[in-house]
């Protein structure tokens, strides 16, 4: 069956006058749908970069991402809009909630992108991460974490095929981020939902199916319970 997600040979360098970083080099990896892949390693190794290759945020130096037979490169800007809107939901390391909209009208954003706001779901999505009476708040009156909530149910809007979620616990304690993780996967293993989960956290409860490391913008190790090298072909 092919791959959801499939990144081939992927290289990405940031340029900034003089200083020149490889952020992720010659990369490639494949996940299937319905997989939960767990992405770790140290700050600077490239893992934010991966995910926003693969939301089509940005482009790669050189490579392929091809997301449910799209290759991402041959969208044009409006199109790798609709292709977020559609397919994807992504918790971003730093929420990117709208300031100026509440929590509620920040879950209905993505709907709208797709012309179907649906206030209903909108709020069973807030309830689900904790916050039904915080509907009305503007990010700036709720903490990092709450504030973090509202990306998860923000990402989960639009029911999306693949879930890119940065560091998604990072800011809860315990009994939160186990909710959070429990509302992520299931969403994952009940739906036929794949999620790709950038944590530093080894014991998440969930069990996954593989778990890539990255270091230095090079996949070092990778390990699951399908260890053949379909996986990846990284040399
Ligand atoms: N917009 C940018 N301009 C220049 N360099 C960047 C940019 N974004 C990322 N980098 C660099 O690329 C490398 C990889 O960054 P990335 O954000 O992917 O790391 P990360 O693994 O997500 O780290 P962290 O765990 O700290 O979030 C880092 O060295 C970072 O400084
Ligand atoms: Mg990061």
């Amino acid at each position: 069956m092919q791959p959801l997600v499939s990144v081939r040979s992927v290289s990405k360098t940031y340029r900034r006058e003089r200083s020149v970083v490889g952020a992720l080099r010659d990369v490639s990896l494949e996940i299937g749908q319905g997989e939960l892949v767990r992405i770790s390693g140290p700050s600077g190794s490239g893992k934010t970069t991966l995910l926003n290759l693969i939301a089509a945020l940005d482009r790669p130096d050189q490579g392929q991402v091809i997301v449910a037979g799209i290759d991402l490169a041959c969208l044009s800007a409006a199109r790798a809009s609709k292709y977020r809107a559609q397919q994807v939901g992504m918790v971003f390391q730093a929420y990117n909630l709208i300031p100026q909209l509440s929590a509620l009208e920040n879950v209905l954003l993505p709907m709208i992108a797709l012309g179907r706001a649906n206030k209903t779901r909108a709020c069973e999505l807030l309830d689900l991460v904790g916050l039904a009476d915080r509907s009305d708040h503007s990010p700036s009156q709720l903490s990092g974490g709450e504030q973090q909530r509202v990306a998860i149910a923000r990402a989960l809007a639009n029911d999306p095929s693949l879930v890119l979620a940065d560091e998604p616990t990072g800011n809860l304690d315990d009994q939160s981020a186990e909710r959070v993780m429990g509302l992520l996967t299931s969403a994952v293993r009940e739906r036929g939902r794949t999620l790709l989960l950038v944590t530093h956290q080894r014991d998440t409860a969930q069990t996954v199916d593989k778990h890539l490391e990255l270091r230095g913008g090079v996949i070092t190790s990778v390990s699951g319970m399908n260890t053949s090298d379909d996986l990846c072909s990284a040399p």
